[in-house]
């Protein structure tokens, strides 16, 4: 009953502060919309990325203002927070993605246009991003050029690997919707491989050694998933299961190091409790093969660890894109590794009309963490920027032709042909005017395993919760931020599901 009872608890709790916080002045109604004669000369916005940023700009976004092109290569939204469940089918992939298509069209003048298309270059000169098709079916055009006014770096950030060799080739991630198949089907396969008449006791022991490396939240949360499939699903089917061996690996003397001491030790003791599961601290992964992986301790002494299954966690890199953009606006405005530098208002330094938006970004004044709830109150912020500032040029046109005489309207209604943002002089001239990005921190959740999570709230002070209780504050935080009402019913079913009927265990 557990996704029953969130799913009660949730609408009564933090709904309308996280999920409605429209805090918008301007409402459709009162809103000076662009005259009719203008709208062809509309800016023409290029959003890249389906992610939590660019979703929640386009979802605040006046997309009669703007000319808004989307482009992506996944042509859906996915909320990665529950990604982990998806690895053992406690939740079931398609229940925590959303078209992007559903978030185009809200009426007849307010239409963006999605394209599913890969960015592989930006000509911040000629104001243009290179596209390419990288799905399997392509047709005659499989590229083409795109010309903006403002472009949105929306990306997020790609695995981290530190260029260890062997780890792109071997190694299972968590970050796209297929590396949670991927996992579930290499989990069942070790088991049923392990299962074979005659297999020698040693290949027995690799095939059940499941390896997670880097005890951030990513890593965490997936060992405690592992452990409660098998605890609740493998060991009940799997004769074999109660053989394996999970073990999470990190380089750092503790796991979960964003996190407060107390719940550091915490979920440190939780996780070890099973006789399955154990967490190899200062403990470096430095080399990957296929069937085994070379570990250096702090004291600098390497050994070889045989393994079924490798689960590689270890945080975020920018993407390839990025990287090249930060190369070509040169080191003298981007220096920095871990995304494009931007200014108070997401504007790339060293360039004109490129914003960054989420993990692609950094501001080096205020750096944030790279998580869903930053990235979605900046992708909001910056929406709802835009609508400010095609408020504001929309005003003054109106006052304009109002006030001045008809020999001046002349002159106006020449003007008019002339684009009202093409200038980003203008619409950078007008930005001082508007407000600066502030974060709201709603504190940090994760799950740690067995119906128990945990969760920190940085006031004045650090106040910090465990257990069963957090649990349910966990999966009703989470329920309430899935943008629609059906991801939410298939999500319900889901947890219903796995928690009566247990969770599916055959591959495929
Ligand atoms: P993303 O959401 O990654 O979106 C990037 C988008 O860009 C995608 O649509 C991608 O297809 C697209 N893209 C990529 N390359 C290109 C290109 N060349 N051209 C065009 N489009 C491109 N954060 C939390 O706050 N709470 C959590 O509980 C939490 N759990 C997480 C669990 C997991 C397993 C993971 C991996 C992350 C989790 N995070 C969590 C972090 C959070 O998911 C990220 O910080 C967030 O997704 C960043 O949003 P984004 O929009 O910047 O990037
Ligand atoms: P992370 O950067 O938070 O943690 C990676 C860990 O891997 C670090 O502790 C690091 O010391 C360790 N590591 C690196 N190289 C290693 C090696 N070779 N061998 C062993 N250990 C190694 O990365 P993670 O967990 O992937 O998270 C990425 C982002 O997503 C973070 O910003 C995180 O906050 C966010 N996130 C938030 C969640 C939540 O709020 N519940 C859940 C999942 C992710």
């Amino acid at each position: 009953f557990g996704g029953l009872a969130a799913a009660g608890f949730g609408a009564f709790t933090l709904t309308d502060l996280i999920v409605n916080d429209d805090f918008d002045s301007i409402t459709d109604k009162f809103r000076s919309k662009l005259p009719e004669a203008e709208r062809k000369h509309r800016p023409k916005v290029v959003i890249l990325g389906t992610g939590w940023a660019s979703l929640c700009m386009l979802r605040k976004l006046h997309t009669d203002e703007f000319d808004v092109y989307i482009i992506s290569p996944r042509n859906y939204f996915l909320f990665t927070p529950l990604l982990v469940g998806g690895t053992t089918g406690t939740v079931e992939v398609r229940s925590i993605m959303e078209p992007i298509r559903k978030y185009c069209k809200r009426s007849d003048s307010e239409e963006a246009t999605f394209i599913e298309a890969e960015c592989v270059s930006v000509d911040p000169k000629k104001k243009t991003v290179r596209c390419v098709d990288n799905s399997t079916v392509k047709g005659e055009v499989s590229e083409f050029d795109l010309q903006y006014d403002h472009l949105i770096v929306g990306v997020g950030a790609d695995n981290q690997t530190f260029g260890i060799p062997g780890v792109k080739e071997n190694a299972c991630f968590l970050k796209e919707i297929n590396d949670t198949r991927v996992i579930r089907d290499k989990i069942i396969d070790c088991l049923e491989t392990a299962s074979y008449p005659g297999q020698p006791e040693k290949e027995i022991d690799r095939l059940l050694n499941f390896i997670v490396v880097g005890g951030g939240p990513s890593g965490v949360e997936f060992t405690a998933e592992l452990n409660d499939f098998l605890q609740s699903d493998l060991l009940r089917t799997y004769p074999l299961a109660k053989r394996i061996k999970v073990t999470l690996v990190e380089a750092l003397p503790h796991i979960l190091t964003i996190f407060d001491k107390k719940i550091i030790d915490h979920v440190e003791k939780r996780l070890t409790s099973s006789d399955n599961t154990r967490i190899w601290t200062k403990t470096a992964v430095v080399g990957v093969k296929e069937k085994e992986i070379t570990v250096r301790n702090d004291k600098k002494e390497e050994s070889q660890v045989p393994y079924g299954l490798l689960v590689w966690a270890t945080g975020n890199t920018p993407r390839a894109l990025t990287t090249q953009l930060i190369k070509d606006i040169g080191p003298s405005h981007q220096n920095n590794r871990r995304g494009l530098i931007v200014d108070e208002y997401f504007r790339v330094v060293g360039t004109d009309g490129i914003w960054a938006i989420g993990d692609a970004c950094i501001n080096l004044q205020k750096p944030l963490a790279q998580t869903a709830q930053v990235a979605s109150q900046q992708g909001r912020y910056l929406g709802r920027l835009f609508n400010h500032m095609a408020e504001d040029m929309n005003k003054q046109k109106i006052e304009n032709a109002k006030s001045l005489s008809s020999a001046i309207v002349t002159t106006v209604s020449t003007t008019a042909a002339t684009p009202l943002f093409k200038e980003n002089q203008d619409f950078n001239d007008k930005l001082k005017n508007q407000p600066i990005f502030k974060y709201r921190h709603m504190g940090t959740l994760a799950y740690i395993g067995d119906h128990q999570a945990v969760a920190e709230f940085k006031g004045d002070s650090t106040t910090t919760f465990e257990g069963y209780f957090t649990y349910y504050l966990w999966r009703s935080v989470y329920f309430t931020k899935l943008l629609s009402m059906r991801n939410r019913v298939l999500v319900s079913f889901d947890w219903l599901k796995s928690t009566v009927f247990g969770r599916d265990v055959s591959r495929g």
